[in-house]
């Protein structure tokens, strides 16, 4: 077996995918004739090739026989090491490619003193961050249909759609709040995303993508205008859709009351793994982009 650099090319973006698919299917026991939403793929696919490209040092793939059966990518932003993809083929599991992976993906985190990972629920994940050295901190989400009722009150806070003219107020919120910026990955979610939220008045500023059902990253310099944003994005979630807002720790309080009052499910499910710092709050991070 080897490990080498993940290339920029539409090969190795295809064998990430191959690999995260069957990873991810396994564990979430997803039958693998179930097709993939193409709009998801083409995300994902264009996520693989902008990490590549901002992070080519941290992105790495285990092959056997040419064939990829592993993949991690970490990248860093302002001193924040940050772990956005990382999985085995299910055939290959329990073989230590893992653990050389993210030997490699760690090693780019070098000299970080911060670190996140926005983890899944799979044990064999949980095994190897701890082992890293990460915090493993619980995190629950909050699912379902919108109960449009609860929005008829969201407050007097302004929140207009946001472009990439605020790029410098979203870096700033996020330097306060996590100590390090999203930086060119606002690019990414602007591109790929449905739209971005941004509240900016003499209460504070904040910002938050949605994308279809999905809060994807939300931060805010207080409460206040944290829970306002998040009532927006459900607001704007279109009907039929299933809202969907992970990752959050018991620091998002905040969050889950918005969520309860909205009449979504509340349940546990995977970890936020941080190194060298507490959860960022008001925050819900993005996933892999964290
Ligand atoms: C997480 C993942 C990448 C690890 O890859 P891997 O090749 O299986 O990792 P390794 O074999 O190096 O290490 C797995 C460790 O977990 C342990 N493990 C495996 N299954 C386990 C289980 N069900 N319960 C407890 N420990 C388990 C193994 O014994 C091993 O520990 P050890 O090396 O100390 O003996 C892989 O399991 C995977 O792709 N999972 C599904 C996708 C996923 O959740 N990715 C993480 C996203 S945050």
């Amino acid at each position: 077996m080897i490990v080498r650099r993940l290339q920029d090319t539409p090969a190795d973006a295809l064998a990430v995918q191959r690999v995260a698919r069957a990873a991810f299917r396994d564990l979430f026991d997803v039958p693998a004739a179930e097709p993939d939403d193409e709009r998801r793929t083409v995300q994902r696919l264009a996520r693989t090739r902008h990490l590549v490209r901002s992070d080519p040092a941290g992105c790495w793939v285990a092959e056997q026989d040419g064939e990829a059966v592993g993949v991690a990518q970490a990248i860093r932003r302002e001193g924040v090491w940050l772990l956005a993809l990382y999985a085995v083929l299910p055939s290959a599991q329990g073989k230590g490619v893992g653990r050389l992976l993210l030997d490699r993906a760690g090693e780019y985190g070098r000299g970080c003193l911060r670190g996140m990972v926005c983890a899944s629920p799979s044990p064999a994940a949980a095994r190897r961050y701890r082992r890293a050295g990460l915090t493993l901190h619980p995190t629950m989400e909050l699912k379902g249909r919108v109960d449009r009722s609860g929005l008829l009150d969201r407050g007097d806070i302004p929140v207009h759609p946001g472009n990439a003219t605020h790029f410098h107020l979203l870096d700033s919120v996020d330097r306060r709040l996590r100590g390090a910026a999203h930086g060119v990955d606002h690019e990414y979610m602007l591109a790929h995303f449905d739209e971005l939220l941004i509240a900016d008045s003499l209460a504070g500023s904040g910002y938050c993508y949605r994308d279809g059902g999905a809060v994807k990253l939300l931060a805010a310099t207080s409460k206040r205008i944290a829970v306002r944003l998040l009532l927006e994005a459900l607001a704007r979630v279109p009907d039929g859709a299933e809202a969907r807002v992970e990752f959050l720790t018991t620091e998002q309080e905040w969050a889950v009351d918005v969520g309860l009052e909205l009449g979504l499910t509340l349940s546990n499910r995977g970890y936020l793994a941080l190194r060298g710092m507490r959860p960022p709050a008001p925050y819900i991070p993005s996933g892999a982009l964290l």
